[in-house]
């Protein structure tokens, strides 16, 4: 999986009124400076290939982008940035298509069901709307169709405006893009929550009604749903971070590089304006304790589907705090059950109603506690493994693959 390359950390042009990284703005950590070569060191370090992340990494100078991209062509065949799309110009065109750059980009809806990404004024809003539809329009035009991102609430998920961006997601099928994520708003300030946030009804009938347009589309995809199918079948091994039971202080999707070569988590679990230092030393205390601690209390016990949502991204977590389950547990059991059901009713049987389902939570409880883990599918071949020596002890090992990040580029657009 790529490292996230941010060279101007969280600064951005425009303040999505919900954005996670609000925190760090708001605490003045807004870096306007970066040192390419340091840069270029530690992504070599980690591994690339790279993508770069802001905040809004259009905002770095077309040279350094174009020094970075040739850099990231010669030595990985591929790049990727994650972008809002509003400063898209013939430039970055031009290098998107010479040094191979896979585009994601981050919108709400058409017109005003963007307006929570607010860029100062009602005014300059719309005309930031406008140009990231356009650029959107532009790179499909020009056979380089972006992978997108786009986050529910008020704004544009209840149920006067599902229609509206229905026929949107039918338009965008139509030019060309094949990939888009669903994101469920995570609330990190009151206000926010007042202001943007669903009710859990309102949540579950909008994401029930994008699964049942995604089967009516045929070449767009919302990846959401099929990780959740395959978290139910046990064929999870490329689901993203948020089902893999990320620890806030190494967060395994997340290999951040920061503009002086600084290596950072990913920034949905900084809720006090800093980054962290990032730890050299996973760690699933989360996960043990989810997994024992009664749900009137914050924790998962007894959930028919905690192999599947493990109480989800540490990010979205009750109060802030890590070591709740997440705040949208509602809504995830709300549509583990609804799939649930329906593989029942088409004859499956799901891994939670399955009884394989306790001696799969009892080999994640033994990986945490020796400080690994790994998809369902990896246990499940660990135990066939062990079944296979016949009892004699298999070593575990690094039995955890990559694990794609939910708030980046995706898909094979
Ligand atoms: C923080 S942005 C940075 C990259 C770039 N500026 C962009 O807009 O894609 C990464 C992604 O996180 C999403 N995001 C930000 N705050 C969020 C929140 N509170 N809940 C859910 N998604 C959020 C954004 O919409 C975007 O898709
Ligand atoms: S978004 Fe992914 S990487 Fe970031 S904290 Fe959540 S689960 Fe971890
Ligand atoms: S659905 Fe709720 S209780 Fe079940 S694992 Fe997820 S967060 Fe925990």
């Amino acid at each position: 999986m790529s490292v996230e390359l941010r060279p101007l950390g969280v600064a951005c042009n425009i303040q999505c009124q919900y954005c996670y990284q609000n925190p760090q703005r708001d605490a003045g950590n807004v870096p306007r400076a970066y040192d390419v070569e340091a840069m270029k060191a530690a992504t070599e370090r980690e591994g690339g290939p790279f993508t770069l992340f802001g905040g809004e990494a259009l905002l770095v100078p077309e040279a350094d982008l174009e020094e970075l991209w040739r850099w990231g062509l010669e030595k990985w065949g591929s790049n990727g940035i994650q972008t809002n799309g509003v400063l898209i110009n013939d430039e970055h065109i031009r290098m998107f298509r010479e040094y191979k750059v896979h585009v994601g980009i981050s919108m709400d809806g058409p017109g005003e069901l963007n307006d929570s990404r607010w860029a100062g004024t009602l005014e300059r809003t719309r005309e930031a709307t406008a140009k990231t539809e356009a650029n959107l329009e532009r790179l499909c035009r020009e056979g380089m169709p972006p992978s997108l991102i786009v986050t529910l609430h008020r704004g544009n998920a209840t149920a006067d405006k599902l229609p509206i961006m229905h026929g949107w997601f039918r338009h965008l099928e139509q030019m060309g893009v094949t990939s888009a994520r669903l994101h469920v708003l995570e609330v990190d300030e009151d206000g926010v929550g007042a202001a943007y946030a669903l009710s859990t009804d309102e949540n579950l009938e909008a994401f029930l009604g994008f699964a049942a347009l995604e089967r009516e589309l045929t070449t767009l995809r919302l990846d959401l749903f099929q990780d959740m199918r395959n978290l139910l079948t046990g064929n999870d091994d490329n689901t993203t971070c948020v089902w893999n039971a990320c620890d806030p202080y190494t967060t395994r999707a997340v290999r951040g590089v920061e503009g002086f070569g600084q290596a950072s988590n990913c920034g949905r679990t900084n809720k006090d304006g800093i980054d962290f230092v990032k730890s050299e030393v996973e760690g699933f205390e989360r996960y043990l304790a989810l997994y024992h601690t009664p749900q009137e209390h914050g924790g998962c016990k007894d959930c028919r589907f905690f192999l599947q949502c493990k109480g989800q991204c540490p990010g979205t977590a009750i109060d802030g705090d890590w070591r709740n389950r997440t705040e949208h547990c509602d809504l995830w059991k709300g549509l583990f059950r609804t799939l649930e059901e329906q593989m029942l009713d088409a004859g499956e049987v799901p891994l939670s109603a399955s009884p394989e389902r306790k001696e799969i939570e009892a080999t994640f409880l033994e990986l945490w506690a020796q400080g690994q883990s790994t998809s369902i599918a990896g246990v499940k071949r660990l135990v066939a493994e062990r079944a296979q020596s016949s009892g004699a002890p298999v070593a575990v090992g690094n039995v955890h693959g990559d694990v794609p990040h939910g708030d980046a580029p995706h898909g094979d657009a």
